[in-house]
Parts: C-alpha cells; structure tokens; sequence
C-alpha cells in the first residue's frame, strides 16, 4: 500500500501524524501500521446486503416503521430496534433532483423521529426537522426536494429526538442512503457497509448505559458490519470493489485498514474527491462515511477497526484500558478473500468536479463555537463521577440544550468562518446539518477538504467555513458522541434570506 506523503498529510491536516492535529478533521489518514488482536472462532457468514429502496421517475415513497425485532447477533438472540424489522434498516437510493417521502410510524415506546444525514434539504416542517417528535404509536409524513446539484455520495439515517438518540442508535435504528453519481465511477461491485456497535443484556435486550458509559459516549461490546458479527466477502483478483463504509457507531471512533489490498479514498462524507487518495488507514468519527476502492489482490484481508485515543473523563484514572474510552483493542470487522482466476481490470477513474472552494470566498461573519464539559463538583473526587448523582453537564458556548432558543442566526447567501473550539479533555466531533463544513487545515494549493462531522480534539481547536446558500430554515449542530448530545451538547441554528431587522 502505498505510504503518506508529507504533502498529503498536510492537505488532511495531518502534520504531525498522530499529534492533535490528527485529530482536527475528524476523519483522518496516517501511514501508521497498527496491532492487531485476532478473535477466534467467529462466524464467517457471508456479508448480506441490506434491502434497497430505489427512486423511480424521481419520487422514492416509502413506509418505514420503527418497531422491536428479533435478531440474530454473532451467537446469540437478541431483541432489537429496527426500520422495517432488519438491521441495519433498508438503504435508500436516490438521484439529485428526486423527492423523497418517508411516511414513518413510531411502534417503539420512546418518541422517535427521523432525520438524513448529510443531505443538503430543507430542516423545516415535515423536511429533515430535528424538532419533529413523533410520539409512540404515532405516524409522521416526511417529504423534501434533493437540489438539481446535490453532491453525491454515502449519507445515513437515524433518529434525533433530543434524549433519546444514542439509546435509539445503539438499539438498531439506522440505515444508508446513497445519492447516486452522474457519472458512473467503474468498479466491479458495490457494498454497503454500515458498522456500528451494540451491548447486549442478559435477556438479549439493548444494555441500558450507566452514568458513566453515558458520559464518556458509550461503546457497544459488539461491533458489527450490516448487523453481522465478522461477516466474509470474497473476490476474484483483479475486481475493484466500492466500499461505503457509515460509521453509525454512537461514540465510538473507527481507525480502518485493509492489509495486503491497495486502497483508495473516494469521498468522504460529501461528494467525491477531485483524485482517488491511495491510504493505508482512515479514521472515521461517529456519523463520517467513507467510500473506498478496493483494487484486489489474491489472498486474505481483514478490515480492522484499530483503536482510537479520544481523551478521556476528568477525574477518571487513566489506566491504559481507560484511556481510549473503552477502544482498548483491535477488532476485525469483515474478512475479504480473494482468490481463483484474475479478471482483467477496470479501466481509470474519472476525475471528480473540483468543487467550491470557500477560502476563495468573502467571509461575511466570523464566530467561535465552544465546546465543554462543566464540572459541577464531579472531577474532584478520586473516584469520578461514581458516588454522584448528577451528571457533567455538556454545553455548547456555555448553555444546554433549548429548542426554543436560537444560538446562531446567518443570512442566506454569505460565507461564514468558525473557529471550533473545544475546552474540554474529550474529543467532541461536531456536526451541523443541512450544511457541509469545508475544513481549514491544509495549504491552499491541495483540493478543499468537505465534510458534515469535524472532529475537534481534546482541548484543540480547528477552523471551518460554512457557505448558507439556498436553503433557509432553523436546524441544529452538536457533538456526534450521541450521549454527548443527548446531555446537552447541541444548539440551533437559523437562516434566514432577508436581513435580520
Ligand atoms: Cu447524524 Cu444531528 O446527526
Ligand atoms: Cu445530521
Ligand atoms: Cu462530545
């Protein structure tokens, strides 16, 4: 596989591989080899595609319904949440310029709703609006408009009624959603590969997650690619294979490599990248997506998910098994193998558009947005948080949660630069829907760097540019450690196209 040059690691903000600055884009490549622990004895199912839901003459209308499941995990029967009864729920396939209806029924007994990750469509009434909150045994109709020019790419759905997300995604509760090329990028096969983590009771059921798990961003013991548990994929020689890979983890990080294929990165959350970027690793922070190609060579390859530092909770010991909040070691995700007769290859992939570029651009309005956890007490005793009731608060320029409050205000049309900032010893990675965040951290000669979450490190900072172009509407951004977010850790947004009076 090809190493990291200096240059490429500057264009990602990586100079300085595995300093803080690693942690700055929140999706992050270096040329480090990891260590790897084996699992033995886990099943070799072949990996299973979830079900697809395709728009047709530009309209894709859809039930799903979120309700308890039975399930198969690894070894064991589980009782799980799912969309439509499988996990994860079905992929949903759209073009730019489609309208998407979702009628979505809620047989949980938490308030649900729905929200597309990554899509650039209107947050308000029945679009992707956050403050929709569809009670038990209730039903909700969604409909929104994909722009002509909609970025293609891999998104993602998942519940985001306030208090309840995490408990949701680590139940089950989310599904891919693929905008699709114009221009068709040739590979042999695609796959979906949508990881995430869960942590099973005894009775089968979602773990309940404790004070502290909650906290920290809990992390399931279990990860899983489409629900399976080390899922196999095999090959010819010679195929290219296309991975879109969602992180649907609700903390957990996931540092990926494939040993003995050539990889390359395609796209990353938004659209595509200019070039293919040969890598040998690729972190994804909860909600990031990746779409690699996997250019395969005979043998046999395992998709590892290597550890990741995310700082840790004041007050806490940092023994080494604590200090990556509970990533404390590698584990296999999927085996790839290859073998039989080579078929001959696939032509080059063609360049991507080169997109906009914002440092270009006027900035109309600058703004810090700070991070950070308050103390209130806990921290100061040796043993944490244990002994205490209350929970550390998680704020956002100082103030929790309030739907009813507006915290920042744009006009439509402008360019604004924040400079995110997070006061904290955990790593927080920031999300603002609606709006892809162009991050500011490589020489402004290398292609801009998009993405929907940023991660900001432990006590670092990093700057992004946010373009408020057509869509207007009030939305929110907030930590992706979706029990972070579920704390508190979230605020809201507004734009507007006429100025403010
Ligand atoms: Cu992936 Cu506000 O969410
Ligand atoms: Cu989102
Ligand atoms: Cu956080």
């Amino acid at each position: 596989m090809t190493l990291w040059t200096r240059r490429q690691l500057l264009a990602l903000g990586l100079a300085g591989a595995g300093s803080a600055a690693a942690g700055a884009t929140g999706l992050w490549l270096t040329a480090d080899d990891s260590n790897t622990a084996s699992i033995d004895g886990v099943s070799a199912d072949d990996l299973v595609q979830p079900q697809e839901l395709r728009s047709h003459d530009g309209v894709l209308a859809i039930s799903l319904t979120a309700a308890t499941a039975r399930a198969r995990i690894g070894t064991r029967q589980a009782v799980v949440h799912t969309y439509n009864g499988t996990l994860p729920g079905p992929t949903l396939r759209v073009r730019s310029g489609d309208t998407v209806k979702v009628a979505m029924t809620n047989s949980l007994d938490t308030p649900t709703n729905m929200h597309v990750h990554g899509l650039h469509v209107s947050p308000e009434a029945n679009g992707d609006n956050p403050f929709v909150s569809i009670e038990p045994g209730q039903s909700f109709s969604y409909e929104f408009v994909l722009p002509d020019d909609h970025p293609p790419g891999t998104y993602w759905y998942h519940p985001h009624r306030h208090g309840h997300v995490a408990d949701q995604l680590a139940s089950g509760l989310y599904g891919a959603i693929i905008v699709e090329d114009e221009v068709p990028i040739p590979a042999t096969r695609e796959r979906t590969l949508v990881v995430s983590d869960i942590s099973l009771d005894d009775s089968g059921r979602p773990a309940a997650a404790s004070h502290p798990e909650r906290m920290m961003g809990r992390e399931g013991d279990t990860v899983m690619v489409n629900g399976q548990v080390r899922p196999r994929v095999v090959a010819s020689p010679g195929e290219r294979e296309r991975w879109r890979i969602v992180n649907a983890c609700p903390s957990r990080f996931l540092r990926l490599s494939l040993d003995g294929q050539d990889v390359r990165l395609l796209g990353r959350d938004v659209g595509r990248l200019t070039r293919p970027l040969d890598i040998s690793e690729v972190v994804l922070a909860p909600g990031n997506r990746v779409e690699l190609l996997v250019d395969t060579r005979e043998g046999n390859s395992t998709l590892v998910a290597a550890p990741v530092d995310r700082g840790a909770m004041p007050g806490m010991m940092r023994a080494p098994r604590q200090r990556d909040t509970g990533s404390d070691h590698s584990l296999e995700l999927l085996s790839l193998e290859v073998g039989g007769a080579p078929v001959a290859e696939l032509g080059p992939v063609p360049a991507g558009p080169a997109g906009r570029d914002l440092r270009v651009e006027p900035v109309a309005t600058r703004r810090t947005v700070e991070f950070a956890m308050g103390m209130g007490g806990i921290g100061r005793t040796r043993d944490g948080m244990r002994g205490n009731g209350s929970m550390m608060s998680f704020t956002i320029d100082g103030k929790v949660f309030d739907p009813d409050r507006t915290d920042i205000s744009v006009r439509a049309g402008t360019v604004e630069e924040w400079t995110l900032v997070n006061n904290s010893p955990m790593d927080h990675p920031m999300h603002l829907h609606v709006w892809p965040l162009q991050v500011l951290d490589g020489p402004d000669d290398e292609p801009p760097t998009w993405q929907d979450v940023v991660n900001i490190p432990a006590f670092g900072q990093v700057a992004v540019r946010v373009a408020f172009d057509d869509v207007v509407g009030r939305t929110v951004y907030h930590c992706h450690v979706l029990d972070h977010e579920d704390l508190g850790m979230m605020g809201t947004i507004q734009s507007r196209s006429a100025p403010d009076a």
